[in-house]
């Protein structure tokens, strides 16, 4: 049944499950006989993470990384900070970074271009939702999002909503 909170849902759970099967089929042809190793941007990005390593079927390692741009607000801050960092060496290492939307495209820009000092193989970008009209950097990407605020498998407001199925959009008197 649909959340209370949630005025349309605009991706569906069968949608994000083929579409993350594509996705996951694509690596494992493009990385075969390569170091994979998935970063993944917490918090947002845990969901499409676990779904789509499942969906890999070559060896892959997986490692985090927290970087915080948003706080409680749905307007970015523009201010970039680590959280957390990784945990485990990439040189050498054939990167995916994991983010679970791309709206403005700093935070991925800011996550390559620190991840390229740590000397990997390569770095490359699946992002599930991308906002912005033009972007090319996304080497794997999901699906085209409205400019709207979404919420759901993965996303929230203010920490809530991450375990919805699908992708959302929150009624205005949620967030008003
Ligand atoms: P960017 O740096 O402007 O590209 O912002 C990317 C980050 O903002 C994502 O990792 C999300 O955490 C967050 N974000 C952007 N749009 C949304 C949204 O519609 N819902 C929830 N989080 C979002
Ligand atoms: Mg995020």
């Amino acid at each position: 049944m649909l959340n209370a909170d949630i005025k349309e849902v605009v991706i569906t759970e069968g949608q994000l499950e083929d579409k993350i099967a594509e996705i996951g089929k694509a690596i494992s042809d493009d990385y075969i006989g390569k170091e994979l190793v998935f970063i993944s941007i917490l918090k947002g990005s845990v969901i499409f993470t676990a779904d789509l390593m499942r969906e890999v079927s070559i060896p892959c390692s997986v490692d985090f990384m927290e970087i915080s741009s948003y706080g409680c607000s749905t307007v970015s801050s523009g201010e970039i900070k680590v959280v957390k960092d990784l945990s485990c060496s990439i040189e050498n290492k054939h990167v995916i970074i994991v983010e679970d939307i791309l709206d403005s495209g700093l935070t991925l820009k800011y996550l390559v271009a620190y991840l390229k000092t740590k000397n990997p193989a390569s770095v490359e970008i699946a992002c599930l939702l991308n906002k912005k009209e033009g972007e090319n950097s996304l080497k794997y990407m999901g699906f085209k999002a409205p400019h709207k605020f979404l919420v759901g498998y993965g996303l929230d407001f203010a920490e809530k909503y991450r375990n919805l199925p699908y992708i959302g959009v929150l009624k205005e008197e949620i967030y008003q």
